[in-house]
């Protein structure tokens, strides 16, 4: 047992990320021990144009890789000869910025003659909670937030997913986004909204918490976003001055809520006493307050990562790809990238 504890110590995954705006990659040891995590972020890049240009991101993702994946195993004190295997994200995400990543795996895993492992990106938000929590293991319910994706997941088992709840438009960080830049803060969203909340009233403005009929945990947020959208014209046209603070806290209180709602309905049918967060409104901190307080009520045990293991990062590719390692999971060098990959679904790529 020892021994096998020490074995697996050793399993060094080397990961790649880059399926958006942001070239990272990390080195992970035993499945839960980052020794690494370097992130290049692009968002200067293109706040200037109100969102993620993905030509531009690919261009960018191109010139940092090298650096980004040398500076990951120098900063963990590993060369490519101590790694165990490689794990990339394959999907789901842009098409350009994926082949990067992909690409380069490839190349190292032919080069080092080493197991390429293809990872899904939104199990990797899900694995990041493994990071700082040690002690969890699945079967626990989680709801993923991002800029592409709101899904509520029961984790069966590692690598076993059910997706029980998803977004019928817009995701939640993508609502973050347009509101923010609709309300004059710019890109990205979600951090300027968090931030000028703190000083708003979240009771200002009574935006509403849409239900899709037929699914107890879907989401729909393009009914809010509208909802403010409209709210702010008829400021506008009234002549009334827009109290940024306020519309922003007051949007985000109606997310929070709904997020809040459906993600304990779900805890409370399934049975479930372990809840985990994932993915970059997973940082937002009005919405980890609500947690607290709702799964403390509920009694149950509330897991959520640090910021920097929320937003898009390597570390929780590295161990997702530990599991999916184990599993005995391994992609052959026609792998590649599934921009609307499926959680659950293992493909080799378009
Ligand atoms: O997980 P992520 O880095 O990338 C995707 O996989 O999409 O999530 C990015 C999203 C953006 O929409 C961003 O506005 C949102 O996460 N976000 C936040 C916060 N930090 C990032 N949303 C709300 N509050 C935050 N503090
Ligand atoms: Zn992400």
């Amino acid at each position: 047992m020892w021994e096998k504890m020490e074995e697996e110590k050793e399993i060094l995954i080397l990961a790649i990320e880059s399926s958006c705006d942001e070239t990272a990659a990390a080195v992970v040891r035993g499945g839960r021990e980052v020794l690494s995590n370097i992130i290049y972020s692009q968002i200067e890049l293109h706040t200037i144009y109100g969102g993620v240009v993905p030509e531009i991101a690919s261009r960018k993702h191109i010139e940092k890789i090298n650096q980004v994946v040398q500076t990951a195993l120098d900063q963990a004190g590993k060369k490519l000869e101590d790694i165990t295997a490689v794990a990339v994200t394959y999907g789901p995400g842009l098409v350009g910025p994926l082949l990067i990543g992909v690409s380069f795996a490839k190349a190292l895993c032919f080069a080092g003659g080493l197991p390429l492992i293809g990872v899904h990106h939104i199990e990797g938000h899900i694995s990041a909670n493994y990071i700082e929590h040690r002690e969890l293991e699945p079967p626990f319910a989680c709801l993923v937030a991002s800029g592409g994706h709101s899904h509520l997941v029961l984790v069966k088992d590692y690598g076993e997913y059910e997706v029980i709840g998803r977004t019928r438009d817009d995701a939640a960080g993508e609502a973050f986004d347009k509101v923010a830049r609709a309300i004059g803060l710019g890109y990205p969203g979600g951090p300027k909204i968090d931030k000028i909340s703190r000083e708003g009233n979240p009771e200002a403005v009574n935006f509403p918490r849409a239900k899709v009929v037929e699914s107890a945990y879907d989401f729909s947020f393009s009914g809010l976003k509208s909802a403010v959208l409209n709210y702010l014209n008829g400021c506008r046209m009234k002549g009334e001055e827009v109290n940024q603070a306020d519309v922003a806290a007051s949007f985000q209180k109606a997310v929070v809520d709904v997020l809040v709602e459906h993600s304990m309905a779900a805890v409370r049918e399934y049975g479930f006493t372990k809840f985990a967060i994932a993915g970059g409104v997973a940082s937002n901190s009005s919405l980890r307050e609500a947690f607290v307080r709702a799964c403390k009520e509920e009694n149950i045990t509330f897991y959520h990562p640090s910021p920097v293991f929320c937003t898009d990062n390597a570390a929780m590719i590295g161990v997702a790809g530990y599991y999916e390692y184990q599993k005995g999971v391994r992609h052959d060098f026609d792998l590649n990238a599934v921009p609307n990959l499926k959680l659950g679904e293992r493909v080799r790529g378009i």
